[in-house]
């Protein structure tokens, strides 16, 4: 088995030492972006697949089809998952796959591909962390309204339901939705990504939809008896002024309140910020009576996924992923310490149940070159993030776990297959996967938990 040199490891070696033992790490995949089979054993039509049939609607023209083949693959993934030595595993649950319309009949066939999924990782001592909603909305219930209709609030508690009384007695996690923001404003007001609509009055109406089917979801599953902790997940980014200037703090505050707040403060204070319902006027959701309680029905935990900082400029001049960072592929500028910003911020603001950062990561160029990937910018990447985890912690954030977007290579959403974020490299024309050095890193960076631990004397 590979492994990288020696001089990196004291520094592992520290840095997983400022973790306490109970600290969960883990790695991050989602069910559109890999399982491929779109058409296998009676899965249904997602709105996923719909938008890449779109002309120009993804890059590189691609679609989920084939993915990772990871349906095809399930066993030998689970070995590679073990294989890195983590404590979670985090994956979502095709809705279309379980679900084919979307409501009314459940399909055997996907349910049982779960089953084998949860019950595999528990048989390799890794925790499962579900997701129920990872963007891939059966189309069926999209030809009704989608996530513009308060119909599909309903159809989602009942997807909830099923599942958690199929999975609930295994899983470690059951998360609601991942990202309610950007399935609100990329899906729904720039029409970048699935369903493609543009409205600004639609994507508040969805975002307003997709908390309070994460409320009555959670609700309708402790009701059932569930025992897994439950919560959801947000895409957070750090946002900082891009001057000094009076203008430019007004426009950070506002971004900040539109991006961060109007999905946490409904979810910790049961209201949305007065400053953007203002904004919004007409624009405002149709909120009805109950509807705010049950959205701050409390968690068990809150996800958080850190990708980058955004400079707001009143101006509009300015380029948000800008301000002379190093960046990604994806043009997104590096800011490891803007993930320890927004860990503090959240916690100033509200009463944290514990956190679990449930995607973090980057896109690299990183060619496989004899069999290996020398990936030392992501290696870079996750370091300086994990460390900024630590200073949030040391800080009294109460920080539970980390995962790494991703697992492996994958379909990567409007980008297709070009933008390649896994700390294993997949080979899309063989299948074969390939542990990158980030992998191969991560990996060690796990092992000296023993070690660490000893001499913590913890
Ligand atoms: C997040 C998504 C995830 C992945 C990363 C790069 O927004 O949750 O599926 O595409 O971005």
């Amino acid at each position: 088995m590979n492994t990288l040199s020696t001089p990196a490891l004291s520094e592992q070696q520290s840095l997983i030492g400022r973790f306490p033992h109970t600290f969960l790490w883990g790695v991050a995949t989602s069910a559109f972006q890999i399982e491929g089979a779109s058409r296998d054993d009676g899965r249904g039509e997602s709105i996923w697949d719909r938008f890449c049939s779109v002309p120009g609607a993804i890059a590189d023209a691609s679609n989920g089809d084939v993915a990772c083949d990871h349906y095809h693959r399930l066993e030998s993934d689970l070995d590679l998952v073990a294989s890195l030595g983590v404590d979670a595993y985090r994956f979502s649950v095709s809705w279309p796959r379980v679900l084919p319309n979307g409501e009314g009949n459940w399909n055997e066939r996907g349910l049982d591909f779960y089953d084998r999924l949860v019950d595999g990782l528990l048989a390799r001592g890794v925790k499962p962390h579900l997701t129920l909603n990872h963007w891939d909305l059966p189309q069926a219930l999209q030809d009704k309204g989608g996530w513009a209709s308060r119909e599909t609030v309903h159809r989602f508690v009942e997807y909830a339901r099923g599942v958690q009384r199929r999975l609930g007695d295994r899983v470690a996690a059951i998360t609601t939705h991942n990202e309610p923001q950007v399935v609100a404003v990329l899906g729904h007001e720039h029409g970048t990504f699935a369903p493609g609509i543009k409205s600004q009055k639609i994507a508040i109406q969805v975002s307003h939809h997709l908390l309070l089917s994460h409320g009555l979801a959670v609700q309708a599953m402790r009701a059932d008896g569930c025992r897994a902790p439950l919560g959801i997940v947000l895409n957070l980014a750090h946002v900082e002024p891009a001057t000094g200037s009076v203008a430019d703090l007004a426009k950070a505050k506002m971004d900040d309140a539109r991006g961060r707040r109007w999905y946490a403060d409904p979810l910790f204070k049961g209201s949305y910020p007065q400053e953007v319902l203002d904004a919004l006027g007409d624009d405002a959701p149709r909120v009805e009576s109950g509807d705010m309680a049950a959205i701050a029905t409390p968690m068990d935990y809150l996800g958080v996924n850190y990708y980058f900082r955004m400079l707001a400029s009143a101006a509009g001049d300015v380029d948000p992923f800008g301000g002379g960072l190093p960046r990604t592929e994806m043009g997104w500028g590096i800011y490891p310490r803007g993930l320890a910003e927004i860990l503090r911020t959240l916690h100033s603001d509200y009463r944290l149940p514990p956190v679990y950062i449930t995607e973090n990561g980057g896109a690299f160029k990183d060619p496989l070159v004899a069999g290996r990937v020398h990936d030392a910018d992501r290696i870079d990447y996750l370091r300086s993030h994990i460390s900024a985890v630590a200073d949030a912690m040391q800080d009294g954030v109460p920080v539970a776990g980390y995962m790494v977007w991703s697992l492996m290579d994958n379909f990567e959403w409007s980008s297709g297959y070009a933008k390649r974020f896994g700390i294993v490299h997949v080979d899309y024309a063989t299948q074969q996967r390939t542990m990158k050095d980030s992998a191969l890193w991560y990996r060690e960076l796990l092992a000296f938990r023993a070690t660490a631990q000893t001499t913590q004397g913890g």
